[in-house]
């Protein structure tokens, strides 16, 4: 079979696979409408542990790979799909290959094209979505568990990172803290909700100076450390007032940068996206920027389908020997 691939914004049914992590999702995705979104997450699986196992993740992919796929295409038979996307990379190579897999397979069985898609993109393309879709350019603060970058978006489709983290992603810091205060994983949502009922003044953690447009985490989450160690017995009576310090110091780290970024870019618009960006305090401290619906921040198969909009789909059996890539290219 001949032909370009997807065009940019086409009118296309898409079924969409994301197994980059430690969900399982399936997504189909009409012209930028979601029709279904499917997430099964490993989270429970994965908490006695304190963070992802990847061989248990892959396990458990290869598990819910097939019913979460049905589950998204509901009513809708694969004959009515125009193409399938799959999250390529960057992620845990196992679980990756699983979709993958999966995705090559429902393809190839159809003869469809399938789009491979880069996570990172994904969340990106999370804010293109209907019912309100964010038309670039713009610049995007992109802060999940495993990645905190800024990037320069000029057109649907287009990434330029601009700055990036230089050692924990902002997600990550959230995550190792919450275990530090021994609060469950992933423990974002969990200092987010205890924060509320906690005093942000009450420590003075540290936000990390670093040249350019980068970020550290490292910092805070060792100044955290020494904080709950000095505690001792008290850090119970204290865990509010840590959880909502912590959170200020991150949250002030992105939106700091954030606001350099859009002054140096001259960014008009300004957007969220990633885990991090379900934050309430972030989101309260960016009010004009955009952000997608908690739904869309976290892990899911829309926002792949989305970016396979703007992407190049590959005619089989051109796919049939593609591999899955574990760092961010
Ligand atoms: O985008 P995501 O689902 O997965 C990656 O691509 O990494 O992001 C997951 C991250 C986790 O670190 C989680 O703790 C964080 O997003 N997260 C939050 C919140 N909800 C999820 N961090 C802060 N506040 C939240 N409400
Ligand atoms: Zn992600």
């Amino acid at each position: 079979m001949e032909g370009p691939g997807l065009g940019a914004g086409d009118a296309l049914l898409i079924l969409a696979l994301e197994t980059s992590c430690d969900e399982t999702a399936a997504a189909l995705v009409d012209e930028g409408r979601i029709v279904s979104n499917v997430v099964s997450s490993q989270a429970d699986l994965h908490a006695r542990f304190g963070g992802v196992v990847p061989e248990v993740a892959s396990r458990r992919h290869l598990e819910l790979v097939v019913p979460v796929v049905r589950e998204a295409l509901g009513d809708h038979s694969l004959d009515e799909l125009d193409t399938v996307a799959v999250t390529q990379g960057p992620g845990l190579i196992g679980a990756l290959l699983v979709g993958l897999s999966a995705a090559k397979a429902l393809a190839w069985g159809r003869g469809l094209p399938l789009a491979p898609v880069n996570h990172l993109h994904g969340h990106v393309a999370s804010l293109y979505l209907e019912p309100d879709p964010l038309e670039p350019p713009f610049l995007c603060l992109l802060a999940s568990g495993g990645h905190t970058l800024l990037v320069d978006v000029p057109e649907h489709g287009a990434f330029r990172p601009i700055g990036t983290t230089l050692d924990d992603a902002a997600g990550e810091a959230f995550d190792k803290g919450a275990r530090l205060l021994g609060l469950g994983y992933p423990g974002g949502a969990e200092i987010d909700r205890l924060a509320r009922e906690g005093d942000p003044e009450a420590f003075d953690f540290p936000v990390a100076r670093v040249p350019g447009l980068d970020f550290s985490f490292s910092g805070v989450k060792t100044a955290l450390l020494y904080e709950v160690r000095g505690l001792g017995d008290r850090v119970e009576e204290r865990r509010a007032d840590l959880a909502a310090s912590y959170q200020r110091a991150i949250v002030r780290a992105l939106v700091q940068r954030t606001q350099e970024a859009a002054e140096r870019t001259g960014a008009e618009r300004i957007a969220v996206v990633g885990g991090v960006a379900a934050n309430s305090e972030l989101r309260a401290a960016l009010p004009d920027a955009t952000a997608p619906p908690l739904a869309l921040c976290t892990d899911n198969a829309a926002m792949i389908a989305s970016a396979a909009r703007y992407a190049e789909a590959i005619q089989p059996p051109g796919y049939l020997a593609l591999d899955a890539y574990a760092s961010a290219l």
